[in-house]
């Protein structure tokens, strides 16, 4: 499974390159307003900062516009993803910047029939949005699991699974058993993965003992 990172804070970006683990980044128009940046300027350094895909979203509403803006922002640089809303207009632009040549990602996706749109479509990515289904007491990885399911009857379909909306460890690892392509997750998640209180107190103890040793491995 692929990871990215789910913010346009390019100091919490940068912090985690070293890791290896940040295989794109995904941002939005809240997460650019949370910034309080301009959007050409944080997608530049984020996309000179990671090799892989970095989403920026339109804002256009209707399909000529989005193609505008979509083309506009892949001027950016050449791992610059379209990300598009999953409306009739969305997916006509994602169709026509996909003849162009240009990665795109469908987001706020919530049934596997919009998914199955967006993989016609040609998208690179669908987004699908697992804690905010939640939020409405529905269960969100239940969409990942359909939309996997239905991705992997179609051998053609070349459209990743990104899961978006990702608010637990435990939506990471379930999603994963259910081979989702991609997660998007925001820093703390990326954290609080790592973390495990045996892991704390075992690596205290060996270094415990280790000291009581004398030695030093330099
Ligand atoms: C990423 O592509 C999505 O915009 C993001 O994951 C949405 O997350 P939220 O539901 O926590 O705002």
């Amino acid at each position: 499974m692929k990871f990215f990172i789910d913010t346009a804070e390019v100091s919490e970006i940068r912090e985690l390159v070293p890791t290896g683990l940040v295989d794109g980044v995904t941002t939005n128009p809240s997460l650019i307003a949370k910034s309080g940046r301009n959007i050409r300027e944080v997608l530049e350094e984020i996309c000179a900062l990671v090799d892989g895909p970095v989403s920026g979203e339109v804002t256009a509403t209707d399909a000529k516009g989005m193609v505008e803006e979509g083309q506009r922002l892949a001027e950016i640089a050449p791992n610059l993803c379209v990300k598009l809303p999953l409306t009739m207009e969305g997916i006509t632009a994602c169709n026509q910047l996909n003849e162009k040549g240009i990665q795109t990602n469908v987001t706020l996706c919530f049934t596997a029939g919009q998914a199955l749109l967006a993989a016609k479509a040609g998208a690179t990515f669908v987004s699908p949005f697992v804690g905010r289904l939640d939020d409405i007491a529905f269960d969100g990885l239940d969409l990942i699991s359909e939309i996997c399911t239905v991705f992997a009857q179609y051998d053609a379909l070349k459209t990743e699974v990104l899961v978006a909306s990702v608010r637990s460890p435990l939506h990471v690892v379930e999603a994963a058993k259910m081979g989702a392509d991609v997660a998007t997750l925001p820093p703390k998640t990326l954290h609080q993965l790592v973390k495990h209180p045996l892991t704390d107190r075992g690596l205290e103890a060996f270094l415990k003992d280790w000291a009581a040793t004398g030695q030093s491995i330099l």
